[in-house]
């Protein structure tokens, strides 16, 4: 049995805390392209279009998955506080920014696991280091799996020949995106180099809250790996300590395909729920997550990706998994929250 539903102004302060907490999540390159507005008992989630990139992710599936993301976290903060609540995606056809309406309906207990994936949000955090030589067990690959399968979405595991292609895809969409000069420039804006701060929102108070990637989560030097990561252009200053004699940095990682059913607006924000939901049961793991999404970027290469699925569905993003090496990897800041939170 659920308790009654909480004062409004409590639950005022758990939407707006799930807003802050939403605005934890993975995006590309940071961009952060989401606003949330707090009306109780419910709470929206609506886009940015203006921090949407217009050469790399000119449809916004990116945008959608970083925006699926925050929802993912925002349900999981509201869940941990015992909230129980519904979720309309892309409720209004007139308004396709408006992507999701969370709306409180009661509250209780909150269960163990929701108490634990709220702690994986504060920890989780993009890896670029190589990953260690411990190989991910087929027990975990299959959790996160079934994690993305509970949000709408399917996880594909690629066998050795799989990552074989998949390193020639995404070596391929890396050069492809470097001849186009409206990606290279768009990349330089979000991506500081080690001289470069990162985008500096515009703020109200003046604070230098922040967009984009710092160089401190940029490894000095490409690591040397079968899958390439991201070419940023140049290197940070995030030390990799690859080990020559390894070989490869990315050996014992596992790389899969997350991928939905449809090509669509609301296939792509459940996919960032599902990418969400992968990465905190990872977290929970004690796994790193590297996205890599040069390869769904670019046309040709997503049709590759698709092959790689036995066309089973639409690819949506690719996903490094491993055991990270031990140290520390700093995490990459965020907009303050009354940067991205409105009231009603
Ligand atoms: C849809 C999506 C695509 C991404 N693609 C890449 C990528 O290709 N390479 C990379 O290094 N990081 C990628 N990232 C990771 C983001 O750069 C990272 O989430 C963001 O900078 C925030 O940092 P954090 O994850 O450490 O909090 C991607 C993230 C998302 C959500």
């Amino acid at each position: 049995m659920s308790r009654p539903t909480p004062s409004t102004q409590t639950l005022h302060e758990a939407l707006e805390a799930a807003a802050g907490i939403g605005g934890l999540a993975p995006s590309i390159h940071n961009t952060q392209p989401w606003r949330w507005r707090v009306a109780p008992p419910v709470l929206e989630l609506r886009s940015v279009r203006d921090r949407q990139l217009a050469a790399a992710d000119p449809l916004g599936r990116l945008l959608m998955l970083s925006c699926g993301a925050a929802l993912h976290h925002a349900r999981v903060a509201l869940a941990a506080e015992g909230i129980r609540s519904t979720v309309e995606r892309l409720p209004d056809p007139a308004d396709s920014d408006l992507l999701a309406r969370i709306t409180a309906v009661d509250r209780g207990g909150a269960s163990a696991a929701t108490t634990r994936a709220l702690a994986a949000i504060r920890e989780r955090h993009t890896d670029r280091r190589p990953v260690s030589s411990t190989p991910v067990t087929p027990t975990a690959l299959t959790a996160l799996a079934q994690a993305a399968e509970a949000e709408g979405a399917h996880l594909h595991v690629l066998r050795p020949d799989g990552v074989i292609e998949l390193a020639a895809a995404a070596a391929e969409a890396q050069r492809v995106e470097n001849r186009d000069p409206d990606i290279v420039e768009e990349l330089a804006y979000w991506v500081g180099g080690s001289n470069t701060p990162s985008v500096t929102a515009p703020s109200a108070t003046g604070g230098g809250e922040t967009l984009g990637l710092p160089a401190d989560v940029i490894p000095t030097t490409p690591p040397r790996s079968t899958v390439p990561g991201r070419d940023f252009g140049h290197g940070g200053t995030l030390p990799i300590g690859e080990s020559p004699a390894r070989g490869g940095h990315d050996r014992a990682a596992s790389y899969a395909v997350l991928y939905t059913d449809e090509d669509l607006p609301e296939a792509w924000l459940r996919a960032g729920e599902a990418l969400s939901a992968v990465w905190l049961a990872a977290t929970e793991r004690g796994l790193s997550v590297l996205p890599l999404s040069a390869a769904v970027e670019v046309d040709a290469t997503r049709a590759t990706l698709r092959r790689l699925l036995s066309h089973l569905g639409e690819p949506m993003l690719v996903l490094r998994i491993g055991v990270p090496e031990p140290g520390p990897v700093p995490h990459t800041p965020r907009l303050r929250p009354d940067q991205t939170i409105e009231h009603r």
